[in-house]
């Protein structure tokens, strides 16, 4: 099937769905123009200042959850125009050095403060910034500190992110071979695009042939399973490119890809350069018609060739082949315990937030007095609570009600029913005595489907209609 002949048969599939009507409800923020990734709740916005005291005190006492492990590299070969994550480029091996010794005290001060010899975790994402610009000998570094801290016994997948320069040649297949012997069993690539003028736009350093490259080493060093990143909505990007990518992607040795739609505003500490290109060149950008149309395209061009929808965004040839990182925190909501500049935390019921400057020194700070480097959190409320095992589960994939309310104390109907009514009416949810989920047309809005069981006072966007709370005003 010709490129042509894809766009019309998900503008086709856009119809069916009716998606204008949403639109006209008023539903979605910006008229489907603005956009919010639900990727955790409460916000981080919403966190305020707070120390580790809250985060550990009376560890004991609190009801326990299964643990996964997070660690933040933040070294990049280059700044990508579209990322908000902290990072630092181009840095010397004695600052990439520095910082490991600093990381490396901070899994001891959690370590000690949880009073374990190592952290359980059930599943492990090292993310970036750029985890694999560390060279052979950092990398064993790395791992050999991480997997003394860390119990990876009963650990079911370990994930490591990675841009394809940094995997290239003898030293990236040595790095490869290292990470492959320290139990690393999934590789998370930053591709975005598979056009060189895109790429090249986005301040990338690789290029498509450097993708391909990557894929192919990550293969020799024996790692079997290997996910992508696309972004789709970029400026200057065409309907037409975006479906030639999708038809790369499905064609490639990998076994999953998660599809980003641009995000032009910060979710941290720090704003992207993207939002300066917009401000200069709105024209550029894709509008909300042709942004539906690619996200339509991306779900269609993977359903026909075996990439099933696993997780929403997420398409995988087989469900556990996804990253079990965010299915075992958005499905089931585990705990967890993250390390480094930027990195967050969810122990017992209370969030944390670590230093977010780019200024490592502001991180080192707090760690060379003795604590986790944690400097804004929020213990969770009742309402949080019962808000998170709602949005969570049903943004990526199906609420029980059964354990809805062995979580809460609640049913879910009590909890939240005048809104499932009103978005059943829209045809966005539907239910049965067992589980709640989003309808293929409430998939298709997930986020914003997500965040109208936010608490009013966390909307990202207040202006947009809101489905009645029952609660008396
Ligand atoms: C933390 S990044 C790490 C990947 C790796 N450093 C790389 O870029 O090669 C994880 C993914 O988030 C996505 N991402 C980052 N910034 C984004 C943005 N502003 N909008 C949409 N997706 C974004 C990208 O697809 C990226 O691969
Ligand atoms: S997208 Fe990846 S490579 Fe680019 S700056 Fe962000 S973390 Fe670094």
């Amino acid at each position: 099937m010709d490129t042509s002949n894809w766009i019309a048969e998900a503008r086709e599939g856009l119809r069916e769905l009716a998606t204008d009507d949403i639109r006209e409800s008023g539903l979605l923020p910006g008229d489907g123009n603005k956009f919010f990734p639900v990727i955790g709740y409460p916000p981080l916005t919403m966190f305020r200042d707070m120390d580790q005291g809250p985060l550990f005190e009376n560890l004991d006492l609190r009801p326990a959850s299964p643990t996964i492990a997070y660690a933040h590299i933040p070294f990049c070969p280059s700044r990508c125009t579209f990322c908000h994550w902290i990072t630092k480029t181009k840095s010397k091996a004695d600052a990439v050095d520095e910082y490991l010794d600093h990381l490396a005290q901070e899994m001891a001060l959690y370590r000690s403060n949880m009073g374990v010899d190592a952290i359980p975790a059930r599943s492990v994402l090292i993310g970036g910034g750029t985890p694999t610009y560390l060279d052979p000998k950092q990398m064993e570094r790395f791992l050999r500190d991480f997997t003394r801290h860390f119990d990876l016994s009963a650990c079911s997948q370990f994930s490591m992110e990675a841009e394809p320069t940094t995997l290239l040649g003898r030293e990236g297949l040595e790095k490869l071979r290292i990470m492959k012997d320290y139990g690393v069993d999934r590789i998370s690539l930053g591709v975005q695009s598979f056009d060189d003028d895109v790429l090249g736009a986005m301040g990338r350093t690789h290029s498509n042939a450097d993708t391909l490259e990557s894929i192919r080493q990550m293969r020799r060093a024996g790692i079997d399973n290997i996910a992508i990143d696309l972004i789709y909505a970029y400026p200057n990007q065409t309907v037409e490119q975006w479906v030639e990518g999708m038809l790369t992607a499905v064609s490639l040795d990998i076994e999953s890809y998660q599809l980003y739609r641009l995000r032009i505003r910060q979710h941290g500490d720090r704003q992207g350069n993207i939002l300066q290109v917009q401000q200069k060149k709105p024209d550029r950008f894709p509008k909300a018609d042709e942004i539906q149309l690619m996200k339509y395209l991306g779900i269609m061009i993977s359903e026909r060739h075996g990439f099933d929808e696993h997780q929403t965004r997420i398409f995988a040839r087989q469900a556990d082949d996804i990253s079990h990182y965010l299915r075992d925190w958005c499905c089931d909501l585990t705990d967890v315990t993250g390390v480094g500049v930027s990195a967050w935390s969810n122990l017992r019921g209370v969030f944390s937030l670590n230093e977010g400057d780019a200024d490592l020194e502001n991180y080192y700070r707090h760690i060379r007095e003795g604590r986790v480097s944690v400097n804004r959190g929020k213990i969770r409320s009742a309402d949080d609570e019962r808000r998170r095992c709602f949005i969570l589960p049903l943004k990526n994939t199906r609420v029980s009600k059964r354990v809805f309310s062995e979580r809460t104390g609640e049913q879910v109907e009590a909890a939240f029913g005048p809104q499932m009514a009103w978005l059943e009416g829209l045809g966005l949810l539907a239910q049965d005595a067992e589980h709640v989920w989003l309808t293929r047309r409430g998939r298709f809005f997930a986020d914003e489907v997500a965040t109208q069981f936010f608490d009013p006072n966390y909307l990202p966007f207040p202006e947009v209609v809101r489905a009645p709370d029952g609660l008396p005003a």
